[in-house]
């Protein structure tokens, strides 16, 4: 399998620091893949996966472990409209808070991937966490595992 040269990450957000995080990607990581594209959820299906990116889910978790309402549709569109996604590569940056909510630490992105796998599309490597009281800011090490990330992906036999 060759290489991919477009990272597609989808973006799901309420206050906007999962969208930091995807910019921060796409300026800190662009000498480890010809393109990488940042798309909003807003508005996306399940049609999104038809391409040959390989894609990064990037989103908060929102109410009591769910989805931002941005990225509801194409949470849902999983569910309602399935398809096998077999062709599909993807990593997970999952943004919560396990000091305000630790039952439901990141459940948004875990929500994504849960779904993803049923359809058959293919982690690689393990979710990331992101926890809001913990310190860090979620760019600079969002960024940092990115790139240990990609370095996985883009070897040809993974
Ligand atoms: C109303 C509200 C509900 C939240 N619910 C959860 C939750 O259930 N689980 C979790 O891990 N984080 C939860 N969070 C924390 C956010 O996911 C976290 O602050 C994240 O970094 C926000 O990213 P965003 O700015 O991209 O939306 C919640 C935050 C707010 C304000």
């Amino acid at each position: 399998m060759n290489p991919p040269s477009r990272l597609l990450i989808l973006v799901g957000t309420m206050t906007n620091t999962a969208e930091y995080v995807a910019q921060a990607i796409e300026m800190d990581c662009a000498d480890l893949i010809p393109e990488i594209e940042v798309r909003m959820m807003d508005g996306l299906d399940i049609r999104v996966f038809d391409g040959d990116a390989l894609y990064l889910i990037c989103t908060s978790t929102y109410g009591s472990g769910d989805v931002p309402d941005n990225a509801r549709a194409l949470y849902e569109s999983l569910g309602n409209e399935p398809k096998f996604l077999g062709h599909v590569r993807y990593g997970v940056i999952a943004l919560g808070d396990h000091g305000t909510h630790p039952q439901t630490f990141c459940q948004g992105g875990r929500r994504f991937d849960e779904r993803l796998a049923d359809l058959g599309a293919v982690r690689v490597g393990d979710v990331f966490c992101h926890d809001a009281s913990a310190g860090t800011e979620a760019e600079v090490v969002g960024a940092a595992w990115c790139r240990e990330w990609l370095a996985l992906a883009m070897q040809p036999a993974s």
